[in-house]
């Protein structure tokens, strides 16, 4: 099923797998951020989360190279999985092709999940690769973030963003998650694995220009797509899901205020020509109020009850 939402955004209703091996699946792909069910026995609907590791890796490395043989020259890949699983990520892309480029530290703001014979868990990996060594685009963002307490002197025009991110916060399972979490009516998270759009905004910002093709195999709840569209990327999700691909839908349809990445701007305002890499009309997308749900949304809400 081909889901076409606008001019730049297309959401494919099948198995990444199968939509990737399609001859005629797209012309040329920028970048690529993999999130893929980390094979933990989570309670996905549409996809047995328990699979054999060989399996598992085998088809992630599957995958990969489909990835690799569609992305134009220089392109990148975002690899994200759990820090256990760091070797075989990087095996996965070395066997597919892929150009190694950082190792990126997601060291999340809430707490670490505890351990009682080794230290706290506290990060989540994700593996920067290019196809080729030189990346076709890198923009060197920089932020400001608030100076650890021993610094003696303000810095004078922020700092280049490195390859440990300390300063996006993870969409927890509870009450912090926040406003971003999409919720039915009772609060209830509907689908546990949404990934912040700060998250999304800082790779798509690094790794492409407006214009670009973004591609998320396996699309979730959208935050993609979400922050591509905001961005002037065009992009393609491919979710199994059906439950989800309604949740994209109805996302990039009404617009929510908590998906506005543009009070983000501000984050990265020491980075030059930072207009350019956003995207011309970037700030203008018109959003819907952050207290009152939309008839979609509504309806929707409804329908799940
Ligand atoms: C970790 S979640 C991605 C979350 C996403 N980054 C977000 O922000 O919402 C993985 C998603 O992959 C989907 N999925 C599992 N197997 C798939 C497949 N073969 N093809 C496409 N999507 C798949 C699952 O339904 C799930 O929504």
């Amino acid at each position: 099923m081909d889901n076409s939402l606008g001019k730049n955004c297309t959401v494919l209703h099948e198995s990444c797998t199968t939509a990737l091996s399609r001859s005629d699946f797209a012309p040329r792909i920028d970048l690529s951020f993999l999130d893929p069910p980390f094979n933990q026995d989570k309670a996905y609907n549409a996809w047995d989360d328990n699979l054999p590791p060989e399996e598992y890796w085998g088809w992630m490395r599957e995958i990969c190279g489909k990835l690799y043989t569609l992305t134009s020259e220089g392109g990148a890949i975002y690899f994200m999985q759990r820090e256990k699983n760091t070797e075989f990520v990087l095996q996965c892309l070395r066997d597919a092709g892929w150009t190694f480029q950082n190792l990126i530290i997601w060291k999340k703001k809430t707490s670490a999940v505890p351990g009682t014979k080794r230290f706290g868990k506290h990060y989540q990996i994700i593996a920067f690769a290019t196809k080729g060594k030189t990346p076709r685009v890198f923009h060197r963002l920089r932020i400001d973030p608030p100076l650890p307490a021993d610094y003696k002197h303000a810095r004078e025009n922020g700092m280049f963003v490195t390859d440990v991110w300390d300063d996006i916060r993870e969409l927890t399972s509870g009450y912090f998650a926040g406003d971003e979490a999409l919720r039915d009516t009772e609060g209830n998270r509907l689908h546990k694995q949404q990934a912040p759009i700060q998250l999304l905004l800082r790779i798509i910002l690094s790794s492409t220009n407006p214009g670009d093709v973004v591609l998320d195999p396996f699309a979730g709840s959208g935050t993609t797509l979400v922050v591509a569209e905001q961005l002037e990327r065009k992009s393609i999700g491919i979710e199994l899901d059906s439950h989800n691909i309604t949740l994209i839908q109805n996302r990039l349809t009404e617009w929510r205020k908590s998906d506005d990445v543009s009070r983000f701007f501000k984050d990265y305002a020491c980075t030059p020509d930072l207009e350019a890499i956003w995207g011309e009309h970037g700030q203008s997308r018109k959003f819907a109020s952050p207290d009152e749900p939309t008839a979609k949304q509504m309806a929707f809400l409804e329908s799940n009850q």
